[in-house]
């Protein structure tokens, strides 16, 4: 068994629905401390890899795991959601590049640069809006994606900036999937 195995009963301790519903949205950049002092333990906390038990995320909802003390967001997105994101010109992007741990650091910021999986229906970003650090709203902001209140940035249904003072897109952490109902982080 491995060490991330170990934490197989806390980590869903710390695993919380996002976007179960609008209110829950808009809750978020306020129910964030709240969740923190949810979580079990610091050792958990700590783990450089975890593994995320996705098999209950439908289209168009949200989760929301904490990671290296990061919040980070794994979205499964609609069609509608993936369409939008393809259909955008990469040239237009404040922010061209993928900013994706897990390919080249020079990728442009295409759709498939930022999903995880080939049919681009999960997005896994750290939740951390990349102007002052303020976790952004789910399902918000002018671009269908998410929006920072703290200044007014909006990222798109992909997780990049398209309006506002943050500089880059949400970055996409280090990430992969281990079977199709596991997400490993790390
Ligand atoms: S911290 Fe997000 S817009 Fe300033």
């Amino acid at each position: 068994m491995s060490h991330a195995e170990d934490h197989e009963g806390t980590r869903r301790d710390f695993l919380y629905y996002a976007t179960a519903g609008a209110g829950t949205v808009a809750a978020g950049a306020a129910v964030w401390p709240l969740i923190n002092q949810m979580n079990p333990s610091a050792d958990v906390q700590a783990l450089s890899s975890i593994r995320v038990d996705i098999s209950g995320l439908e289209p168009g909802t949200q989760l929301t795991v904490k990671w290296l003390g990061k919040p980070v967001f794994i979205r499964r997105r609609t069609e509608e959601e993936i369409s939008e994101a393809r259909d955008v010109d990469v040239d237009s992007l404040p922010d061209p590049f993928a900013r994706n741990a897990n390919i080249d650091e020079g990728a442009d910021a295409s759709d498939e640069n930022r999903a995880l999986d080939e049919q681009e229906e999960w997005l896994v970003m750290m939740g951390v809006c990349t102007h002052l650090g303020c976790v952004p709203l789910g399902d918000a902001g002018d671009f269908g994606g998410w929006f920072c209140p703290c200044h007014g940035s909006h990222y798109d249904t992909a997780g990049r900036i398209r309006r506002g003072p943050a500089p880059e897109n949400l970055p996409v952490p280090t990430a992969r999937f281990d079977d199709e109902n596991t997400i490993v982080l790390g």
